[in-house]
């Protein structure tokens, strides 16, 4: 695991951005996964600022939701297939045919999980994830569980989780109880995972992951201590539980 603690968490950002840019620009046939949530939007800014400067192209790239609420289509505000548009493709050169994302309106949620698998398998595989983390160390919308479920699946959203997602809705009514979302085999097949956390409401997750010497379905985080090339990004806020950084 490589760790990287930054002193804001606009930092944080630029130093993700940066790596992300960079695989882009030495692989730029490649599959990326970008997440979705508060903490990515300071990255996506910086990557839009790099593209407008002309430092990065992604017309060769393609390009992943992870997850998506049950029942929210391209075009709902809240979804996040909408959310990455918004704050990240409309402002890029990625070619629509080369973003795509699991369908969650279709009446046949296994067919769908399939062919978004499928999808994966397809493209080659991912090449790099950013991912965010939930305080409760979900990835993706992998919950804490006895087991976790290889592939793609229908994941019922834990009530910490809904309350936490009702800010970007008018209420906590709003919040869909299920999202699909990519499994635990293909984050672990990504070549390259990137992780960022900042703010002091991440510090109990960190110091579970850093200091913790086991790992645990019930934090799924966990786990991506065993990928080969796991880096975590996280401002000093995020690391301040940390007996030593
Ligand atoms: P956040 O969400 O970036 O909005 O804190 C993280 C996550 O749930 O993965």
């Amino acid at each position: 695991m490589n760790i990287i603690i930054t002193d804001t968490a606009l930092d944080m950002s630029k130093k993700a951005a940066e790596m992300i840019v960079d695989e882009v620009n030495h692989y730029p046939t490649l599959l990326l996964a970008l997440s979705t949530g508060a903490t990515p939007i300071g990255c996506y800014e910086e990557i839009v600022k790099m593209y407008q400067d002309g430092k990065v192209d992604f017309s060769q790239a393609r390009c992943l939701n992870m997850d998506e609420y049950i029942g929210l289509n391209n075009n709902h505000p809240q979804g996040y297939y909408y959310f990455m548009n918004h704050h990240l493709y409309q402002h890029l050169n990625f070619k629509q045919e080369n973003l795509f994302g699991p369908c969650t309106t279709s009446d046949n949620h296994i067919k769908s999980a399939k062919e978004f698998d499928q999808r994966i398998e397809d493209e080659g595989g991912i090449d790099l994830i950013l991912l965010g983390i939930g305080r409760d160390g979900h990835i993706a919308f992998n919950m804490p569980e006895d087991e976790l479920c290889l592939d793609t699946h229908v994941q019922q959203l834990s009530k910490a989780t809904i309350q936490d997602n009702a800010r970007f809705f008018d209420s906590v009514d709003e919040v869909p109880a299920q999202a699909m979302t990519i499994g635990i085999q293909n984050l672990f097949r990504s070549k390259k995972v990137i992780m960022i956390a900042n703010g002091e409401s991440k510090s109990e997750i960190i110091k579970k992951i850093m200091e913790g010497n086991t790992i645990d379905t019930h934090v799924p985080v966990s786990l991506l201590k065993l990928h080969p090339h796991f880096t975590l990004i996280m401002d000093k806020e995020a690391a301040k539980l940390l007996d030593k950084i």
